[in-house]
């Protein structure tokens, strides 16, 4: 077996016993997959720790930037309470509607907005609401504007909230200082200013798995 094939083997294990996909989930996915989307939804495993992290925080209300087709949101509504609002923000309005269908049949369309449009110009909207902090932050969209996403979740976070950004490994090549590619210059602005930010205590963790090598930021909000 290859290195990824051994990371997929396991995977799947963790999966079958901790995070086994029921009929919503099978659904969001089979639905994602006819619509053309891109396969780039976080695993099982992974939605099962944003869901896990999202309890933890007692969340009620949670952010999400880059909704796709709803997995990775249905996920994370799944771990509100009723009255609980997830608010997630995607730039494409053929996804948009791929997941507002698959919130719809998740039974989570009470507790479940998404907002079409470029999420740079959603979140000062958003802002102007005067919203109650969010508990949970989940970053997931075009990663050279992760900084600019966290910029806004501090805005719209207070003490103890959690900020949660996908996608900053990307096989490595975060470590590559002089990268010019978006993606690794947008997470190392994030990792940087989760690291130099007063208001912020941050780590990050690798992960492999059927999405490859790839990792989290998390940051914890301070004050
Ligand atoms: N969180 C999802 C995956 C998101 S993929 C899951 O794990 O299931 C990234 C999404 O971000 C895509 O749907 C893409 O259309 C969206 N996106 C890209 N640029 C964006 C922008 N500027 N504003 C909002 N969403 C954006
Ligand atoms: C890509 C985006 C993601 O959010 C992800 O988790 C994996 C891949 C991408 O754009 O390639
Ligand atoms: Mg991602």
């Amino acid at each position: 077996m290859s290195e990824s094939q051994v990371w997929d083997a396991v995977d799947a294990y963790f999966t079958g016993r901790l995070a086994p996909d029921d009929e919503v989930m099978a659904a969001a996915l089979r639905n994602s997959e006819a619509a053309g989307l891109p396969h780039i939804n976080v695993t099982a495993n992974q939605g099962k720790l944003l869901q896990i992290l999202a309890e933890v925080q007692g969340a009620r209300q949670i952010l999400e930037i880059g909704t796709l087709g709803g997995y990775s949101t249905i996920w994370l509504a799944r771990a509100l309470p009723a009255d609980g609002r997830l608010i997630s923000l995607e730039y494409d309005p053929g996804h948009a509607e791929v997941a507002v269908r698959n919130i719809a049949r998740a039974g989570l369309d009470k507790v479940v907005e998404v907002r079409v449009g470029a999420a740079l110009e959603s979140l000062p909207r958003l802002a102007d609401e005067n919203p109650p902090p969010f508990d949970l932050v989940f970053i997931d969209a075009d990663k050279g504007n992760n900084v600019h996403y966290l910029e806004w979740a501090l805005r719209l976070t207070s003490a103890g909230s959690l900020i949660v950004v996908d996608n900053v490994v990307r096989g490595g090549r975060v470590a590559e200082a002089h990268s010019d590619a978006e993606d690794v210059r947008g997470s190392r602005g994030a990792i940087e200013l989760i690291g130099s930010h007063p208001r912020l205590s941050g780590t990050a963790i690798q992960t492999v798995g059927a999405k490859g090598y790839d990792g989290f930021a998390l940051a914890r909000v301070l004050a």
